[in-house]
């Protein structure tokens, strides 16, 4: 059956690269939402890797290093350009007070990833700085999941636009930070 197994061959042909493009695609299209929540996802898994590192005696001081690196990175971003997209696209009064109360939580991360950061790992106080800044930065993260990106979907911000910028920018922090 030449006839069959050519078309057989060129469909599977067909199809191999079009996956492959498309997941391609997709890593480059990663919206503005996506990237985020990719982040929160990051940094839920290297806290999770910090109670695996107590129990077992692993590198601490370099997961904790990950976290506050990690953390850095994702408030600049958020601030310097989703937050003001965010609240350029919100109109409504309640919806920019949620932004308040972000930037609000985001100090207080800020300010005990930098304690941690100047915290010696053998201190008796560093494994409850890292609790304490997980349960912060939980807390954090469901607000934005919950309750601002639900209502930024609903706008017409163009979020792979943003997507793009928020990649951009990141890039270069990781590079500096
Ligand atoms: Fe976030
Ligand atoms: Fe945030």
């Amino acid at each position: 059956m030449p006839l069959g197994t050519s078309a057989s061959h060129s469909k599977s042909g067909r199809t191999t690269s079009k996956t492959r493009s498309a997941s391609k695609t997709e890593a480059k299209q990663q919206d503005a939402i996506a990237l985020l929540m990719a982040d929160h996802d990051e940094v839920e898994a290297l806290f999770k890797q910090f109670q695996q590192a107590k129990k077992n005696g692993g590198d601490k001081a370099d997961i904790v290093e990950q976290i506050c690196k990690a953390l850095t990175v994702h408030a600049e971003i958020e601030e310097e350009i989703f937050y003001p997209a965010a609240r350029g696209a919100l109109a409504d009064k309640d919806e920019d007070d949620l932004i308040d109360e972000a930037e609000v939580e985001h100090a207080s991360i800020k300010s005990l990833v930098e304690q941690l950061q100047d915290t010696d790992p053998n201190d008796e106080l560093f494994d409850a700085k890292v609790k304490v800044l997980c349960e912060y930065v939980n807390h954090h993260v469901k607000e934005e999941e919950d309750e601002i990106f639900p209502k930024i979907k609903k706008t017409d911000l163009d979020l792979a636009e943003l997507g793009v910028e928020l990649r951009e920018c990141k890039q270069e922090l990781m590079e500096e930070v």
